[in-house]
Parts: structure tokens; sequence; C-alpha cells
């Protein structure tokens, strides 16, 4: 009987919180369970934030919170554009400096649930290379090894996992031999979560009767979730001064770029705090978010609080004049992560309507929705952009740096992420004049792949070790 269990003071208190903040209902099957489930339940709940749960749902869940620029001036940010007249030499030999003094490390968000994949498993775990169909884990470890042999010194890789996928993400790098890096470089650690709510009623759901349905906090969970780790710590006690941000999902992320960590560290209009890159957006209605500054601070506007008249404003070159589409690559430095977590950081949460198996909280049926019926809440890293003194963007080649999988099929899949790591692949074989097939339209008549490992940028690839490429051929370079 849950009555007599050590769990009862316990209970009492929780069905006396629970009740107060509307969120009774979370208890409702307790009897049905047995003393261990029940203990277990009562700890999901007691570690939830359950003072900020009537505030999320009356400003998320029952209102859409949606930015208004209003009046303000929204302009470009202070940045380092393609074509521009700026020594990408000496930022490069700036950075590669810092990567001599084993001052940067590598941080991948890899927490999400990756839903729109549908992939059983951590998202890093699906094949990513367009030839090798390597892990994507395996795409970004690649990078980090090719920095370790040019710069002869480690650049330790931090892993933000979630509670739902971390012992998967553990076991699947013990399974691949840490793909031949060294564990006591590898830091793995799990963001924390929050509830998923009723988007009707606004009650935290049940994903069964003794389990609250949660969702990982969202990548901008991951600056405080590098304070808590001792992620923070770890850096410090290894003089790792800079952090590379990537996310898992995109294959050609440049893991380590010494031209934008030497922009970051050392440009003079940069703070050095947060930096970002960016592509150039094809159209104002490119569904990307954009960083600007706005009345001169720096922050990323999202496509959909963007007016249309403001994307739609072009430069005297025809240029849209809000072109910096954020890919979600970032440097940050380690103090301005110590700065922004050492009090209480709190970035906005940003709300998403998302289909989620619950249980109903009157009959304690499944209820596997074929509609969205719940609002998850996440904070965004680049919410922690206005907290700077100022930002700097670096501009580069859409192709060379963005194939990102997002979904099983179409735009953002594996087949399209595979085109543009072909066509990137393909574009340094032409500057080093070796022949790729081509197709009628002009696409290649082939699938490339180019590891990090081999050349991280054209100059470096030596084509005389390359075999003559032949039509419909796949190959790993
Ligand atoms: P996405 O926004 O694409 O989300 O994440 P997702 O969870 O991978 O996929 P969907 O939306 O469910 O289909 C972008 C990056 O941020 C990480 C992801 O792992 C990915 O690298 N992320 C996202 C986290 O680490 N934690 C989160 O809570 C959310």
């Amino acid at each position: 009987m849950p009555g007599t269990t050590s769990a009862t003071p316990k209970l009492e208190d929780l069905r006396v919180r629970l009740s107060e903040i509307q969120q009774g209902h979370l208890l409702r099957f307790a009897d049905d369970l047995a003393p261990a489930e029940l203990e277990a339940l009562c700890a999901q709940i007691a570690a939830l934030d359950l003072e900020s749960v009537p505030a999320l749902v009356r400003e998320y869940v029952h209102s859409k919170p949606s930015f208004d620029p209003g009046s303000a001036t929204i302009a470009p940010p202070p940045g380092y554009m393609r074509g521009g007249d700026w020594d990408i030499e000496r930022f490069r030999s700036a950075g590669e400096q810092l990567l001599r003094e084993g001052k940067v490390a590598a941080f991948t968000v890899a927490g999400g649930q990756g839903s729109r994949l549908g992939y059983d498993g951590p998202k890093g775990c699906y094949p990513g290379g367009a030839v090798t169909g390597k892990p994507l884990f395996a795409c970004l470890a690649d990078w980090i090894h090719s920095a370790q042999d040019r710069y002869g010194a480690t650049v330790p890789w931090y892993i933000m996992t979630s509670p739902l996928n971390h012992e998967a993400t553990v076991a699947f790098f013990k399974q691949h031999d840490h793909f031949g890096l060294s564990p006591d470089n590898i830091m793995f650690f799990a963001q924390g979560v929050l509830p998923s709510f009723d988007m009707a009623t606004g009650k935290i759901l049940l994903a069964s009767k003794g389990t609250v349905a949660t969702n990982p906090d969202g990548h901008g969970g991951s600056l405080r979730a590098l304070a808590h780790s001792g992620a923070l710590e770890d850096m410090k006690r290894r003089g790792v001064e800079h952090i590379s941000y990537v996310q898992i999902d995109n294959p050609l992320a440049r893991v380590v770029d010494p031209v934008f960590i030497g922009l970051h560290a050392a440009a003079p209009n940069s703070s050095g705090e947060m930096s970002t890159k960016v592509v150039a957006k094809t159209e104002p209605g490119e569904k990307v978010g954009v960083v600007c500054t706005i009345d001169g601070k720096p922050g990323v506007i999202e496509y959909s609080d963007l007016p249309e008249a403001t994307a739609a404003q072009r430069n005297p070159d025809g240029t849209l004049t809000l072109r910096a589409g954020n890919i979600a690559l970032h440097m940050l430095s380690r103090s301005f992560v110590e700065r922004i977590t050492s009090g209480d950081l709190s970035l906005p949460y940003h709300r998403a309507e998302k289909k989620v198996p619950c249980i109903d909280p009157e009959t304690g049926q499944s209820v596997d929705p074929s509609e969205p019926n719940a609002v998850k809440l996440e904070m965004f890293v680049f919410d922690a952009i206005p907290l700077c003194r100022n930002s700097i963007v670096y501009e580069v080649e859409r192709a060379d740096e963005f194939a990102p999988i997002k979904n099983a099929e179409g735009n953002d899949s594996i087949e399209s992420s595979a085109r543009i790591q072909t066509e990137r692949a393909a574009s340094w074989l032409d500057a080093r004049g070796v022949k790729v097939p081509r197709k009628s339209d002009g696409s290649s008549d082939c699938v490339l792949e180019i590891s990090p490992r081999t050349a991280t940028r054209p100059e470096e690839l030596r084509p005389e070790s390359i075999e003559p490429i032949r039509s419909g051929e796949k190959r790993a370079i």
C-alpha cells in the first residue's frame, strides 16, 4: 500500500504543493503504483521547479508570447563578411596560436529529441557521412583529430546529452572506442528538463501513471549545464579559454575553425564573449533567425518575428541588409559563460506545439495524439547574445559549412545533406584541378565526402594522390 511506505510524508507534502498550483492530477494514480514507482514519481516531481509552473502556464501555455520590435532600430551586426576587406590570414594565425596553446575546447549539444528525424536513438548515432555513412558523432570527431594532429595540442570535447539519451550516447562512444579519441578528453553531461504541458488545460502531462512527461530544456539549457556539470571547472583546470559550440546535426560544421576562433578572440571590435557564424540569407522570407543589433544591442530575431518590410530592405548593391542568417555555430569564452551562469541565468522560453503521447489524467488510458496536444518549452542558446557587451558575426559560404540533417526525407535530410557534402567536395576538387564527372544540369555525377583529416580547405588537398573519379562513383577522400 502506498499509504504505508516511507514516501508518505513526502507524498502528503507534495499533494498539498501540487494542488496549490492546480497540478494535483500528477499524483492521481499514486495508489496504482508499487512503492518504488511512487518514490520515483515523487522524486521526479520534487526535482521540477514547481514554483515557476503557474507563471509558465500563464505566459507560455495560455498565451503565445511574441517579440515585437516596435519602433526599435534593427541594423546589421558588426561583422566579417565574405569578400570584405579584412585580413583572414591574420585571424587564422591568431586562432592557430590559441589552438597550439591548448586554449580551445569543442562543445557539442546533442540532447535534442530529434523528433522530426524519427530515428530510434541519439541523433549523433545517425549516419551522416555522404559516402562512409559514418555516424554524426564520428563526423565531428574527425575535426578534433584533425586539429589535434595539426596543432599538437589536446582539444577537449564536451558533449551535452539529455537524461533521455545520456546512457545510449555514452554506450555508443564506448562501443566505437570513442572514435579513436582519448576518453580522458571527452566529458559527457546531461542537460536539464522541463515538464511538457497539455496545450488546452495547462496541466503537466503524465507519460505514464508513474512518470511525468518532460522534455530537454533546449540548447539554451547548455549554458547552465556547462556550469552545473563541472564542465567549466574542468575547462579552467585545463587552461581552456574559448569554447567552439556546434550542434550534432550538421556534418559539415567546422568543429575547430582557426579563423573563427581568431576573430572571436582577437578582432578589435569583438568583446570575445560570444560570436556567431552566419550565412547570407537567400531571400527575405527564408526561415532562419537573423543576427543583428536592436537599438544598438546585439541580438537575434527569429524569422517569424522580423517585420516583412524590414526583412526585405536591401543595400545599394542589391544584397539583403539583414542577411546574417544564424546557423547555430558560435564561439563563447569560458569567462562569459561563467559570468552569465554565476547568478540566476534566465533565458526566455520558446514555445512549441508538439504531439506528446501521454495518459488521460481522468481515466488513466493511454493517448497517442494525431495532432499536437502539448506545449513544450525550450531555451535557445542565441538568447545569450544580448547578454554580451558586443558580439561579432563571421559570414561563411553556406555550402561550405551547413548541411543539416533534421528530417527523415526532403529538405534538411540525409539526402540533401549528402548532396551538399558532395557539391562542397566537388568545388574543392575543381579548385585543385581534379575533374569531377557532371550531369547535364551541372551537378556532380558521383557522391563525394572529404574528411577533415584529409583537408579542411581546398589548398590542403593533394591532387596527385587522388585517382580519377568515375561517373556514378562513391568516393571518400
Ligand atoms: P533542434 O532544434 O533541431 O531539435 O536541435 P532536435 O531536438 O534535434 O530535433 P526536433 O526538433 O525534435 O526534430 C538543434 C540542436 O540542438 C540540440 C540538438 O541535439 C541539436 O544538436 N538540442 C536541442 C539539445 O541539445 N537540447 C535540446 O533540448 C534541444
